[in-house]
């Protein structure tokens, strides 16, 4: 099929490469012509494992290009997938839906035959709706032009294998023919006895923004039980253990820590309070308010940790941050816990400097006046206490005795309770994780 994918980042990026190497002719169109010259050059403009393969795969079939021009994309294809990013406007809990309407507003004029419109990208309950009517009054083809909605869940890290091997496929519909032309867009996933479940465009839209609220509140149940497990004397990760063997609640999204960060789960519960609220239900969510309040005490807690450690004042003092991803294998900052505690630290008075194996150049954008270096040992090198906020493999491999050699103060923080403690007390470190006993 001659599919086109509106919008080349994290998703769109992923879902084009995806498409064509599934066996469709994809066009992938971006308003920046660095990215689409990348792209066709075949280098992933972010990190993400395996991408880079699949990436090459479908270019050398012939079957994927990249482009900036939209008459291209509107003579091409006749399915067109949106997936462009919906973040949190400026000022506001709301999502800034600029990039959604202005790809609309562009794509609508040129859609001279009948075609389907499918959305991806994250959007308030609604949008869907809105922008079927904002169709039919725009595209030449009026009522020939179909508009469907199929959330995507794929996580960073996992991102090729989430769309070809999906939990799940949401398909929103308006009209019953557009079920087929999605079936046959996705065989080569359904084939695989994918779960696939049919709704209205509503409720597709609010499948997605249920799912993220339903993980971050998850996250924020395990790290409300950390603090209480931090004043009880209770250990959070063996609580966390048990009551994850109980199918109902199940073990995953249960780790406990600096809480969430992103691209999504941050900015999803908070669109998603803003649309409820503009729904005349705001009542229904006010839990996510403490969801996130939950999440942003984590970080402050890790920064008074560190300012206590230190001997009550961070001035005069170095401390080495492992991690500035919001989630290990990922090179996105964005709203990442780590960064956020490395940037406050340093503001009340800390030389901090930042270790991460893929995230520097992005975190260093975004806080240029923190130090920053690749080399581990150069990071840790006479700092007072040894900050660990995203879990990287290559953490947990470290010899606590080797590093116990460089450092200034052998005083560390598990941020993401992902070391050993006993391994890191045995070599002598004063080794603390949030919600565990300190001994
Ligand atoms: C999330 C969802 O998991 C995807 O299903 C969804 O498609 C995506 O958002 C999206 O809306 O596009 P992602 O942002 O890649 O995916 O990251 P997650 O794996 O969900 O992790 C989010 C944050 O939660 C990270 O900062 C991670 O460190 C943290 N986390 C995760 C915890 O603190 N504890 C856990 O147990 C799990």
């Amino acid at each position: 099929m001659k599919l086109s994918v509106i919008g080349c980042g994290y998703l769109g990026a992923t879902h084009a490469a995806c498409m064509a190497d599934l066996g469709h002719d994809v066009i992938g169109i971006d308003v920046d012509p660095a990215k689409v010259q990348l792209l066709n050059d075949g280098v992933v403009p972010f990190y993400e494992p395996g991408l880079d393969e699949v990436l090459t795969r479908a270019l050398a079939s012939g079957r994927l290009r990249f482009t900036t021009s939209w008459d291209e994309v509107a003579d091409f294809a006749d399915v067109h997938f949106l997936c462009v990013g919906t973040p949190q406007k400026a000022g506001s809990y709301a999502a800034d839906l600029r990039y959604v309407d202005g790809a609309i507003a562009d794509l609508a004029p040129r859609l001279v035959r009948p075609s389907l419109v499918i959305g991806k990208s994250t959007v308030p309950v609604g949008t869907a709706d809105r922008l079927a009517a904002y169709l039919l009054e725009h595209a030449p083809a009026g009522a020939e032009v179909h508009l469907a909605w199929n959330p995507e869940f794929l996580r960073e890290g996992f991102a090729v294998q989430d769309t070809v091997s999906p939990d799940r496929l949401v398909f929103g519909i308006a009209a019953a023919e557009d079920e087929q032309t999605m079936r046959a867009v996705y065989e080569p996933v359904l084939v695989k006895n994918t779960p696939l479940v049919i709704s209205n465009r509503p409720t597709a839209e609010l499948v997605k923004t249920a799912a993220n609220s339903f993980l971050a509140t998850k996250i924020s149940f395990i790290n409300a039980m950390a603090e209480i497990c931090e004043v009880a004397g209770a250990d959070v990760a063996v609580l966390a253990e048990a009551i994850g063997h109980d199918e109902r609640i199940g073990s995953k999204f249960l780790r406990a820590g600096i809480g969430f960060g992103g691209g999504c789960l941050p900015k999803d519960i908070r669109a998603f309070q803003a649309r409820v609220g503009e729904l005349g239900v705001s009542d229904a969510l006010t839990f996510l308010h403490d969801i996130d309040e939950i999440n942003l005490r984590r970080r402050a807690h890790v920064v008074d940790l560190a300012r206590t450690i230190v001997g009550g004042r961070f001035v005069g003092t170095k401390v080495a941050v492992l991690g500035a991803a919001f989630k290990p294998d990922s090179d996105d900052v964005r709203d990442s816990p780590a960064l956020d505690i490395a940037a406050s630290v340093f503001t009340q008075g800390a030389d901090v400097i930042v270790h991460d194996p893929k995230a520097i150049e992005n975190a260093r954008a975004r806080f240029p006046n923190l130090h920053y270096s690749e080399d581990l040992d150069a990071v840790v090198a006479d700092a007072d206490v040894v900050l660990h906020l995203t879990e990287w493999k290559q953490y947990r491999e470290l010899d606590p005795a080797r590093i116990g050699s460089l450092v200034r103060g052998k005083h560390i923080i598990d941020g993401r309770l992902a070391l050993d403690p006993a391994l890191w007390r045995a070599a002598g470190w004063n080794y603390t994780a949030l919600g565990r006993p300190n001994a």
